[in-house]
């Protein structure tokens, strides 16, 4: 965690969070990585399936065969981390005994894990994939807001090409990309939040 910094509540990051797309030249350390992961991770999914996974990408060449598949945004050079946001439903469901909660006796988990594929596996893959992405997404708003409560900024795209993507990071044809995020110490301000108002987006009943 940068140190001189105290950590934010969700409040104050969803308060302070803005896109970033110039960055200082500081590396992430590890553990600061690896601790806005941890926090990621705890994003709710339905049936608590996780499709998602990340490979983070610090190598300044990978970096740059990314802002090529990223159509040159900057954000994607300049940022000391990349992290490519995937949603893996074929392995998620290939493994779902490992999310099936402990609570549940151990004589029932296969049965729980096996309602949930079966039913699942009736969908088109496509339909499969949609849901996978959908709950990922899940766990992209838990990554900026952890992000920026440990201090560091981001820059979250869907301008990229994901068929480059994958193919850049040799992951497999069947997976989904919902996002690239750009993450490091801010090197600008961003824009102030232009939001709509609750009163627009909300009613009340
Ligand atoms: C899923 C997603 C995809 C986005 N894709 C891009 C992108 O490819 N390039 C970019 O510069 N900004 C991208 N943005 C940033 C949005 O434009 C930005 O979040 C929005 O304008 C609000 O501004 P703020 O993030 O500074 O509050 C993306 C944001 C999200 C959530």
């Amino acid at each position: 965690m940068q140190t001189d910094l105290t950590t934010l509540t969700v409040t104050e990051a969803a308060e302070a969070r803005r896109s970033i797309r110039s960055y200082k030249d500081r590396p992430v350390p590890a553990e600061d990585l690896r601790e806005i992961l941890r926090i990621t991770s705890l994003a709710p999914s339905a049936f608590n399936v996780q499709p998602w996974r990340f490979v983070v990408v610090q190598d300044a060449d990978t970096r740059e065969r990314l802002k090529e598949a990223a159509f040159g945004q900057k954000q994607v050079g300049a940022a000391p981390a990349v992290i490519v946001l995937y949603s893996d439903i074929r392995d998620a469901l290939d493994t779902l005994e490992e999310v099936v909660h402990p609570n549940y006796p151990a004589e029932e988990r296969p049965a729980v894990a096996n309602g949930f594929r079966t039913s699942f596996s009736a969908k088109p893959a496509v339909e499969q994939a949609a849901w996978g992405t959908g709950q990922s997404y899940i766990a992209l708003g838990y990554l900026l807001l952890a992000a920026q409560s440990l201090g560091y900024a981001t820059s979250p795209m869907l301008g990229f090409d994901p068929a480059k993507v994958k193919e850049i990071l040799g992951l497999p044809e069947h997976v989904t990309v919902p996002a690239l995020v750009a993450l490091g110490e801010a090197d600008e301000e961003g824009f102030p939040h232009h939001r709509h108002p609750v009163e627009r987006i909300a009613t009340f009943r």
